[in-house]
């Protein structure tokens, strides 16, 4: 597979959808000037963190919502691996310590699916809500060492849901989730209160609520104050 390194870029993303690349061409840059989230949200892109998109074919796939899911269980296996606790925030988010260290997000075009990571690895300093590996242990690491065994990682855990589909990750996943079991608030409008009771088979995040239990397909949850 192809392996693009960049110094700079606005974001990782664009240069997968505006030039014709084969599948599984991995573009990283050391900074973006537009990174972005889900929901047109910004993403720092600074220095010292890994940024990287690859091109997976939609048509391989039996079922994309699932996606990053599985891509942040592999980043929280590769997390465990290095001696971390991490955990995964529905759908797109892994934790440390209460903190965002990786953002995934998956965008369509055509037959392209286009999947972008962000990682927190080197930064010394970073918005109070996010944190970088770096800040955890004091170690700085190499990145494209972490990136190498982090594509691993995430190339193992597509095969397997290549082949097998959602059903084995659902468990491995609950494990991991934070909120479990708690009282959270899903930003809908209007919000909609509930405890989150786990996974469903596709997925979908299932909230008990005073209406019943309702399956959630996309939206950010937090901790009901
Ligand atoms: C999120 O937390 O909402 C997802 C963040 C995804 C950030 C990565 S960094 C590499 C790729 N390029 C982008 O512009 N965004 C993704």
């Amino acid at each position: 597979d192809y392996l693009v390194w960049l110094e700079e870029v606005d974001s990782t993303q664009d240069v997968l959808k505006s030039f014709e690349f084969p599948f599984g061409t991995v573009v990283v840059a050391k900074r973006q000037r537009k990174g972005r989230g889900r929901q047109g949200r910004e993403w720092h892109s600074q220095e010292g963190g890994l940024y990287f998109s690859f091109l997976l074919n939609s048509e391989e796939f039996k079922e994309v919502p699932p996606l990053p899911l599985v891509i942040g269980l592999a980043v929280c296996n590769y997390l465990i691996e290095l001696g971390f606790y991490p955990s995964i925030k529905w759908v797109n988010d892994v934790y440390l310590k209460g903190k965002k260290v990786c953002g995934v997000l998956v965008e369509k075009q055509k037959e392209k699916l286009i999947c972008g990571v962000g990682f927190n690895v080197n930064q010394e300093t970073l918005p109070p809500e996010a944190i970088s590996l770096y800040m955890v242990d004091g170690v700085k690491r190499d990145l494209r060492k972490t990136l190498s065994s982090l594509l691993d990682h995430i190339d193992k855990s597509l095969e397997e849901f290549k082949s097998s589909g959602f059903s084995p990750f659902k468990d491995r996943i609950e494990e991991r989730l934070m909120f479990l079991g708690q009282e959270v608030i899903l930003m809908t409008e209007p919000p909609t209160v509930g405890i989150l009771k786990g996974l469903s088979e596709d997925g979908s995040l299932i909230l008990q609520t005073s209406k019943g239990d309702v399956k959630v397909i996309s939206g950010d949850i937090t901790l009901r104050p």
